[in-house]
């Protein structure tokens, strides 16, 4: 096996101190680096570090968003703003901006009473958009949850009018429908990117699930649908059944950094080869697991889990671990490790991907064997 097909990060494998990736040797940067700058750029905005805050319960709080921000966040995402929500809102707009439209001359388009009183999700999330851009300092970007086209996209511009930096798209969808393909479960997901793209001047962020059946070639598509950057990955919340209510139980648990692995292969698949910025999501708690995905190519990482585990001070630890590391290995910014160990030197990332395979059960037997 040539050494192009030494066992790599996508496979993992590697215990926190271990380096990310037992075939390859972290490139070193200059011996002595004093000063480390550690921003980056994510869907071509400046952030002052690469530890971005994604969507969960603080988010949406302002004195978790004000401790964030005090703890060098480099970005928020804010809780997602439902399809389900804002369609529901939509038809009691409608609904009203017709009534009585007859029957008083004075207000011939249509009466619409209050806003406020149809629409108090999305004009609560307009105002959280207003009042965390008051207390954060770095980019406050905010998230749609949908996966139809329809007339709830064009909050899309209401929220970047509010002030929203970019706007993340979580696409969270189970296809459970038997008579629904994958192609098709992707044409619909590009359009509703399209139009997502369309419908809004800021830069947009698609948060994916891990389920599609060809993520590099879907992850292109994306970006040429108008996707500035992809976030990999959401994470499904699996139901469970009790058995003594014989009742099915919504069932969350936080994750551990043993689910990196999944957004670290794929950081390093895509880096380089898609358009567009690359966010992982999922699994980063230490500043190891934050150094390990920059190292493959992400642009920045995020966390939910771990801030909500330890709080939003958690942040200053990761930033200071990530800086104390890079200040003993002689890096001097982010963008010299920025993808040092991803596969874009790889000429066929699939036969790699495999071989990898190959070499870890290969591996696991000969000891198990011994
Ligand atoms: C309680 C909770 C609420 C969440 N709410 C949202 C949400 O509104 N929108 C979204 O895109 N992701 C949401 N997520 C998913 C997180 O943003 C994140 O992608 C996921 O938890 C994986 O990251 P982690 O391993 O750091 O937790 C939520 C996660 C948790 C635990």
């Amino acid at each position: 096996m040539s050494d192009q097909f030494s066992p790599s990060l996508a496979d993992g494998g590697d215990g926190d101190d271990a380096p990310p990736g037992p075939g390859h040797v972290i490139p070193s940067g200059p011996t002595v680096a004093t000063e480390v700058d550690l921003s980056t750029h994510y869907l071509g905005l400046e952030l002052a570090t690469p530890i971005v805050a994604s969507a969960g319960p603080f988010t949406g709080d302002l004195a978790s968003l004000r401790a964030l921000d005090a703890a060098g966040i480099g970005a928020v995402v804010l809780p997602s703003l439902f399809e389900e929500q804002l369609v529901h809102e939509a038809d009691q707009v409608e609904r009203y901006s017709s009534y009585g439209s007859d029957a008083n001359p004075e207000a011939p388009g249509g009466y619409v009473p209050n806003l406020d009183q149809y629409n108090e999700g999305a004009v609560r999330y307009l105002r959280l958009i207003r009042e965390a851009q008051q207390v954060v300092r770095g980019p406050v970007i905010a998230s749609l949850n949908g996966v139809t086209t329809g007339g709830w996209v064009r909050y899309a511009q209401l929220l970047a009018d509010a002030g929203a930096d970019a706007v993340e798209l979580n696409v969270y969808r189970v296809a459970a429908d038997t008579q629904v393909s994958g192609r098709q479960v992707e044409v619909e997901t590009l359009r509703l990117v399209e139009s997502v793209a369309e419908a809004t001047n800021v830069p947009i962020a698609v948060k994916l699930s891990p389920h599609w059946s060809a993520m590099a070639s879907f992850a292109t598509q994306l970006a040429e649908a108008g996707a500035d950057g992809l976030v990999l990955f959401n994470r499904f919340y699996q139901p469970d059944i009790d058995l003594d209510t014989l009742s099915v139980t919504p069932h969350l648990v936080l994750s551990d950094s043993d689910e990196l692995r999944l957004p670290l292969r794929w950081c390093a698949i895509m880096h380089g080869r898609v358009d567009a910025s690359l966010a992982a999501s999922t699994g980063v708690h230490t500043h190891r697991d934050v150094l390990k995905l920059l190292l493959a190519g992400a642009d920045v990482t995020m966390s939910t889990s771990a801030l909500l585990r330890h709080g939003p001070a958690h942040v200053a630890t990761l930033t200071q671990g990530v800086r104390e590391w890079m200040q003993a290995r002689g890096y001097s910014s982010v963008d010299e490790l920025r993808g040092a160990i991803s596969q874009r030197t790889v000429r066929d990332p699939a036969a790699f991907e495999r071989a990898n395979y190959l070499e870890t059960l290969t591996s696991y037997a000969s000891t198990f064997l011994r």
